[in-house]
Order: structure tokens, then C-alpha cells, then sequence
């Protein structure tokens, strides 16, 4: 359903990328780690539009995408939840949710997905006439998913989300994940919590210096000694 071929992105002239290829199936989730500055960021912008390529294109269900706005990717099944996961901290969560819902298919179905959201996030549902601002950082980030769900996505894009969340909130994270996969949802989840990320996806890339070095069934890369040692402390 998405193919990244041969990509490669620039900063300056600094490249960031180098003939990256990767690919997600229908409902299929892929996790992709890698150490800070590898490229992960870098890789999901470029697959919502938002990085110039300098080489390679990007695929989206038979159609090039290289070069769409982020409404069109939007309306097309992708949603991005970002790393700096940019609420407006002055609405309310409720007009946060419904900001995730714009192309007319997903305004039609707003109510139900934000039901949806609620169940996902029952947290959530107690805080919807509250401004967004006043949530903790764990919560923002389920508003910060849930808004993406309004989209009604195909594929979720996630960029580390569990970054800076405490340590009582990532569980609940990585089953919400789990479940808007179960739910049919491809998931591109991008996480330095490597053995989450392993656990929970059926494939995983792993990113060094812009450049996909292993990647393979997440079972199989979670017994390889060299990523047992680099990501797992064992
Ligand atoms: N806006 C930018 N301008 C210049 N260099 C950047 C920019 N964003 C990222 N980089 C560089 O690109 C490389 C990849 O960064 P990034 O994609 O953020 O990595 P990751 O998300 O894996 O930590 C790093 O060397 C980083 O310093
Ligand atoms: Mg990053």
C-alpha cells in the first residue's frame, strides 16, 4: 500500500536520507527504529509531503505521491501524529478532535469516530470541554492520536509516542496502538522504545546515518545478537 523507493532527502546539502526504500502493506503494522539523528523523523515527513526528495518517489496505493499536498494525503488514508504532537492548547479537546476530521468523508462520521476516539482513550471522553493545554503531556498525546483517527486513516503515522511520556502511561499507549491496528489500521510507528516497537509490530526497518542497516520480521531481528546489544542493553 506504501512504497518508499529509493529515497533520498537533503538538508543543504548535508543528505539526511540515502536510497531509503521501504514498504507497508494493508494493515500491516512496521515499526522503524534507529538512534537519534538516524533519519526516522526525516522518513515519515518525507512520506507526508512535508521533505523535498532529491531522488526516488514515494507510492501510495498505485499512485505517486511525491509531490501531493498534506490535504490530499489526508483524504487519501494518511495521517501523521507528530513528535511535537501540536494541539491547540487554547481549544477545547473536543474542537482538537474535530479538527482531525476536515475532507468530507471524515466530517460526515465525526460523531462515530469521536465515540470511537473515546473508547480508544476513556480518559479522553472526561476531558472534552477542557482546553487542550490543561491536559498532562500522556493525555495530549492520546488527543494528539485521537486526532489523527478522525481522518480516518488507512495508515497512522506515528513519531515517537511515547517520547517523554511517564512510565505509567506508555503501556496504556502501546495497547491503544495495538488496538487501532486490530481495528484494521496500517501503523508506521516510529519509536526509540525498541522492545515495545519489536513486540508489537510484524516487521521492523532499522535507520542508521539515513540508511535502512537490517530489517526483517520483528521476532527474528529481537533475537540478533548486534540488535540485542545496540537497542535491547543485553
Ligand atoms: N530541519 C533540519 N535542517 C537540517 N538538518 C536537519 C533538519 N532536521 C534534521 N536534520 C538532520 O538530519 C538528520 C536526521 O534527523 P532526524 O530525521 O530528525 O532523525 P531522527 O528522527 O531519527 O532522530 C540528523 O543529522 C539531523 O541533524
Ligand atoms: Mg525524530
Amino acid at each position: 500500500m506504501l512504497q518508499v523507493r529509493s529515497i533520498q532527502v537533503k538538508y543543504g546539502a548535508a543528505p539526511a536520507l540515502w536510497d531509503l526504500s521501504l514498504n507497508v502493506m494493508p494493515g500491516e503494522m512496521v515499526s522503524v527504529i534507529g538512534p537519534n539523528g538516524a533519519g526516522k523523523t526525516t522518513l515519515i515527513m518525507a512520506v507526508m509531503g512535508l521533505n523535498l526528495l532529491a531522488a526516488g518517489e514515494i507510492v501510495w496505493e498505485g499512485t505517486r505521491i511525491s509531490t501531493m499536498p498534506a490535504y490530499q494525503l489526508c483524504e487519501r488514508g494518511l495521517a501523521l501524529v507528530p513528535e511535537s504532537r501540536r494541539l491547540f492548547t487554547g481549544l477545547s479537546v473536543r474542537e482538537n478532535l474535530e479538527l482531525g476530521a476536515m475532507h468530507p468523508r471524515a466530517r460526515q462520521n465525526r460523531l462515530r469516530s469521536l465515540e470511537q476516539v473515546c473508547d480508544l482513550f476513556p480518559a479522553v471522553r472526561q476531558k472534552l470541554d477542557q482546553t487542550a493545554g490543561t491536559l498532562s503531556g500522556g493525555q495530549q498525546q492520546m488527543v494528539a492520536i485521537g486526532r489523527a483517527m478522525m481522518a480516518l486513516p488507512k495508515l497512522l503515522l506515528l513519531d515517537e509516542p511515547s517520547l517523554g511520556l511517564a512510565p505509567s502511561i506508555v503501556g496504556d499507549m502501546f495497547r491503544a496502538i495495538e488496538a487501532i491496528h486490530r481495528n484494521g489500521t496500517a501503523v508506521m510507528l516510529v519509536e526509540q522504545n525498541v522492545s515495545r516497537a519489536l513486540a508489537i509490530s510484524s516487521r521492523t526497518y532499522v535507520l542508521r546515518n539515513g540508511r535502512v542497516i537490517a530489517d526483517g520480521s520483528s521476532a527474528e531481528l529481537a533475537q540478533r545478537d548486534e540488535i540485542r546489544r545496540a537497542y535491547l542493553g543485553v
